[in-house]
């Protein structure tokens, strides 16, 4: 389960979040959606203590994220950034690696070696493997870090835009694996999407945030209504059934 309660962060006198307070069960995939600047990006980097808390609480899996040691965090958490800075002369099994440095205990043993082949046949990056990151596409570049984070074979998953760059199969495909991996493996993911349609077909849950708040909370048919998403996107926009799910038309 993840815990966050109460918290609230500011930069100078600009308030970003403000008196967040969420529950997640173990399990299951949440959508986190909302304008650019909801403050999604920086409640993640809370939760993975990429920055620290200024006021409030977040546990995960019962371990308070401000005191844990990096390495047991690192081991229950993996986040993609939404924004990673990539070392360029980096290839790209070394990258998907990385996912396995808080488990190894020293160097990169046969079992992680299955894991990091098995991250880059899931993500197509089997061809490109011996490739530098900077000789890469955007999507292929992406992909690449997708698969360092699921090499990390953590309980949780935080993935801040991970649909950034990819063309629309890859993006299908990684919303299945997510779904797969709540489903199959008992994962708890946590996915920023500003795709709402992704979302509605993909996730069990969806939190809207505005301005530093939440201001909705359910399932994607309580959530993806006309009077809700105008409220959290500003716009109207309509809202038809396909086959049981909302599919929002947002861009007409
Ligand atoms: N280091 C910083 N210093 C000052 N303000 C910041 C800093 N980082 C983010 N902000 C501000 O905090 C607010 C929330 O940013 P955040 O990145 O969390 O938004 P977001 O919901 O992820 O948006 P997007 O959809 O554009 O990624 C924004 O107004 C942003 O300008
Ligand atoms: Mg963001």
């Amino acid at each position: 389960m993840i815990e966050i309660k109460n918290v609230s962060l500011r930069y100078g006198d600009t308030q970003i979040l403000s008196d967040v307070s969420l529950t997640m069960p173990k399990g299951g995939v949440t959508a986190l959606v909302g304008p650019n600047g909801a403050g999604k990006s920086s409640l993640l980097s809370l939760i993975a203590r990429l920055q620290p808390l200024q006021s409030g609480a977040i546990s995960v899996d019962g371990l308070p994220v401000d005191t844990t040691p990096g390495r047991r965090l690192a081991q229950t958490l993996a986040i993609l950034r939404q924004d990673p800075a990539v070392a360029s002369r980096l290839r790209v099994r070394e990258l998907v690696g990385f996912g396995r440095f808080p488990h190894q205990n020293r160097r990169i043993d046969a079992q992680d070696k299955i894991l990091i082949d098995t991250a880059l046949r899931q993500f197509d990056l089997e061809s490109l493997a011996e490739r530098f990151l900077d000789k890469l596409s955007g999507g292929q570049r992406q992909r690449a870090m997708v698969a360092m984070a699921f090499c990390q074979a953590t309980d949780y998953m935080l993935l801040d835009e991970p649909l950034n760059n990819l063309d629309m199969l890859f993006a299908r495909q990684l919303m299945r694996d997510l779904r797969a991996a709540a489903d199959n493996d008992k994962r708890t993911v946590i996915v920023v999407l500003h795709d709402v349609n992704q979302a509605a077909v993909y996730a069990d849950r969806i939190v809207a945030m505005k301005a530093g708040r939440i201001v909705a909370d359910g399932s994607p048919a309580d959530v993806l209504q006309p009077k809700i998403l105008a409220e959290v996107f500003g716009y109207d926009m309509d809202v038809i059934d396909v086959d049981g799910a909302p599919l929002v038309l947002h861009h007409r």
